[in-house]
């Protein structure tokens, strides 16, 4: 009997492909830093049973009907804005995602992005290797402070609960505005619930950690920014769609926010000349939010374990269910 086929969209160390290979046959796209070609995939998924995808693999409902044994796609990310899951429903394809295992993670890195804005951590530390650095002086490189301020999270999922928990260490004061209410996070860390205008105007940090949708796309527009304070300062760590990027240009533009800390973009990688990137109150990162060495390890392995056990014919651990 032919053994089922995995497709892995990016090189993955070794190790998990020959566990994998024990039952099944792999596929590999061969960089570890160039997406697959969409060739490669459509050509690929033909006789596939699971396909191991990255959040830069548009899965489509063309692609998913190509794969007339496909099982299961296990994406390698908590955000699956790049799957068509109603397709996937539609052709009985199962598809996984890797959530909680980075919520601690992806919380620090939001965390310390807001840090890094709001006292100036990147320009500093130019500065001082560029040698701009020529005395003391009392308002030199001053930034805004954290602690006892107002944090407004938008999108009170996992992520949004473990950067509220860091909140707490700094004496902060907690909104958030989500879908649902989350009684347990309010009674647990003391964060109260907002409409977004109440949180946009009272908060000094905005932090987004809400999931792209048809319904989040583009929720920061010119109004959103327009409501906050001056002294605002923008975060953003889900996905960039949910920003209008030309209206979070015209706020930085007109000083009507302090600046902004962003780790996703309408288009990824951003290119060096965008006008986003040159703003000095900006600072940008390109979407490392869950890339520490044990987390992106675990989300592999629970990537393959999805799929192991769907090939099986068993329930994954962390199916899509929206
Ligand atoms: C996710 O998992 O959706 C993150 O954006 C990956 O870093």
């Amino acid at each position: 009997m032919n053994r089922q086929k995995i497709v892995i969209t990016r090189k993955i160390p070794e190790s998990y492909v020959n566990d994998l290979k024990k039952q099944f046959e792999v596929v590999m796209w061969s960089s570890e830093d160039q997406p697959v070609t969409r060739e490669y995939l459509l050509n690929e998924v033909k006789d596939a049973s699971a396909i191991l995808s990255m959040l830069t693999d548009t899965i489509d409902r063309e692609l998913l009907s190509q794969g007339s044994e496909l099982k299961v796609v296990a994406n390698m990310a908590v955000g699956y804005d790049n799957i068509d899951v109603q397709a996937a429903r539609d052709l009985g394809i199962t598809v996984c995602n890797t959530p909680d295992i980075l919520s601690d993670t992806t919380a620090d890195l939001a965390f310390a992005l807001m840090m890094a804005t709001a006292r100036r951590i990147v320009e500093a530390a130019e500065m001082v290797k560029q040698g701009k650095w020529l005395s003391w002086s009392p308002y030199f490189l001053a930034g805004y402070e954290i602690h006892h301020k107002t944090i407004g999270i938008v999108g009170m999922g996992k992520i949004g609960e473990a950067i509220a928990k860091r909140a707490t260490g700094f004496d902060m004061n907690i909104l958030y505005y989500n879908r649902s209410r989350k009684p347990d996070a309010e009674q647990r860390l003391g964060a109260v619930y907002a409409d977004l205008d109440t949180l946009l105007q009272e908060s000094d940090f905005i932090v987004c950690m809400i999931p792209l949708t048809a319904q989040t796309k583009g929720l920061f527009g010119e109004k959103e920014f327009k409501k906050m304070k001056r002294t605002a300062i923008f975060i953003n760590a889900a996905r960039g769609a949910v920003v209008d990027e030309s209206a979070l240009i015209a706020a930085l533009e007109a000083g009507e926010i302090a600046g902004a800390g962003l780790d996703v973009f309408e288009k990824e990688p951003i290119d060096a000349n965008h006008p986003l990137l040159q703003f000095p109150n900006v600072v940008a990162l390109p979407h490392i939010g869950s890339a520490t060495h044990e987390t992106r390890s675990a989300m592999i392995a629970l990537c393959c374990e999805n799929i192991t056990r769907v090939l099986r014919g068993e329930r994954p651990k962390t199916e899509v269910k929206s």
